[in-house]
């Protein structure tokens, strides 16, 4: 590939080189154990929390249970390809740095800009949940907490919190973020139990409510993408509701794949990595569908609240102790999911500004604490913005539709990999290749077409953007565009 093209790749040895010799990187101390513990802190967060409500309502019923099945196994299948590349090409930059190595520089920066996408406007999601869970608990102004804030001041303090603890290196981030993350996985296996002694069989009843035509069927650009192009008439409920569902709670698996950014610094990829990412993803399915099965059960789907739905359920069986005890730990919580995506997008961005896709002097390591911390501020600056304004639901959207796109092309780079470079180690393989990487991006584009005409012309205008960045920027700037000469030698 010619040395100005955008589909020039960066070698896989170069990659690694990178990780082992000169210049900048980060320290090797993470375990199997903090990697799982990392991923349900960034994972398990607004989706069960807040999101689970509103589907099980609105689109699925009890059904809800299957919603977050289908998209698990969708979730599992970009696992095992998302563990292969991993462990191969332990680094920094995850997703987008297999696709540099793989199909070339254009769909990386793409790749790149994605997970921008995922994580910045997934951690302004889980601040405005914060705020939501925070203002239902204290009673605080509406003008500046929760979803029907003019400015969500809330959201904005807590991103600006955890912006500093992140800035402040990862030692501090790990111990507050299993702190945080013990408290939520407790809450999750208290509701479970608690909540399983107010489960009525009646509310579980129909489990799947039979198809109703959308009582607002909405614009062309609220319909779900294949339904507009197919004219089907929108429904609730059914199989198509039931598709729909699943498409948006996928946000609630977003994130696990921040492990794989984890590569640089843990002890042993090869076997630490897929334990992380499939451990982590198995946990949080098993811990959703058990929740979302019992909230159902203790209130009738068409009673659920749409703001703080499990607190809620709590509420309506007579248990107020119970339903501010969740309350406390869904706001620690929700923290915790906030401070590891701010660090994955520090990861992120240190990885592109490394290969000068950014300017590299945002993505330089601060002496003193040894992380990002220029573009720690950015990214915070960032999210904040999103946060303060705009709602929860059409950020929601964005990120599922933005992380579906990443596991389509990590799934592609797999296959891509496997033919172009069949010598190169892989401590883990997928399984089943062609089969499983095909599976995952048919299924991915599945979801993705269940998602609103709306989030996917958004989605194309970030898009456009980010190749803006690209032509303006990062393409004739390029670490890899300099240095051809002297990796040929290599
Ligand atoms: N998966 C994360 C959540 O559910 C982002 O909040």
């Amino acid at each position: 590939m010619g040395n100005s093209s955008i589909l020039r790749t960066k070698r896989v040895e170069t990659v690694l080189e990178q990780d082992e010799g000169g210049g900048q990187h980060l320290t090797k101390r993470l375990k199997a154990r903090d990697l799982v513990g990392f991923g349900v802190g960034i994972v398990i967060g607004t989706g069960i929390f807040t999101l689970t409500g509103i589907q099980a309502k609105e689109n699925a019923g009890p059904g809800i249970v299957v919603s977050f099945l289908i998209a698990g196994v969708v979730a599992l299948l970009a696992a095992l390809c998302y563990a292969e590349l991993a462990a191969a090409v332990p680094t920094a930059g995850s997703s987008y740095t297999y696709a540099y190595t793989t199909i070339g520089e254009v769909f990386a920066w793409i790749i790149a800009w994605d997970l921008v996408l995922e994580f910045a406007l997934g951690a302004a999601v889980v601040s405005r949940g914060w705020s939501g869970y925070l203002q239902e608990l204290l009673g605080l102004p509406e003008t500046f907490f929760g979803e029907n804030s003019v400015v969500n001041l809330g959201a904005v303090a807590i991103v600006v919190v955890l912006a500093v603890v992140a800035a402040l290196g990862i030692r501090e981030s790990k111990w507050l973020t299993n702190l945080l993350v013990a408290v939520k996985v407790l809450i999750c296996i208290f509701v479970v139990i608690a909540g399983f002694f107010f489960v009525k069989v009646a509310n579980l009843t129909p489990f799947f409510p039979p198809a109703t035509p959308k009582e607002s069927a909405g614009a062309w650009h609220q319909q779900p993408l294949w339904q507009a192009l197919s004219g089907v008439q929108p429904v609730a409920y059914g199989v198509g509701g039931l598709l729909v569902a699943a498409a948006v709670v996928f946000f609630a698996y977003s994130g696990f794949e921040a492990v794989a950014n984890l590569g640089e610094e843990s002890q042993n990829p090869g076997r630490d990595m897929p334990r992380g990412l499939i451990g982590t993803l198995v946990a949080c399915g098993l811990l959703y569908m058990l929740v979302s099965l019992v909230l159902t059960g203790m209130v009738k789907y068409t009673d659920i609240s749409e703001g703080a739905p499990i607190s809620d359920a709590f509420k309506q069986v007579g248990l107020g102790w119970a339903a501010v005890l969740v309350g406390i730990a869904a706001i620690a919580g929700l923290s915790s999911v906030i401070l590891v995506e701010i660090v994955a997008l520090g990861r992120i961005g240190y990885a592109l500004s490394r290969d000068r896709l950014l300017p590299p002097s945002l993505g330089k390591l601060n002496e003193r604490y040894n992380t990002p911390v220029r573009m720690t501020i950015l990214i915070a600056i960032l999210i904040s913005a999103l946060a303060a304004f705009i709602p929860l639901t059409a950020l929601s959207e964005m990120v599922s539709i933005g992380t579906l796109f990443a596991f389509l092309v990590v799934s592609i780079a797999v296959l891509v990999l496997r033919r172009t470079r069949p010598d190169m180690e892989r401590p883990f393989k997928t399984p089943l290749v062609p089969v499983v990487p095909i599976l995952s991006a048919v299924t991915c584009l599945g979801l993705m077409a269940s998602l609103e005409v709306g989030t996917w012309l958004r989605f194309v205008v970030w898009l456009a953007v980010g190749m803006i960045i690209y032509f303006a920027y990062g393409r004739r700037h390029a670490v890899v565009g300099h240095e051809s000469a002297s990796s040929s030698r290599s």
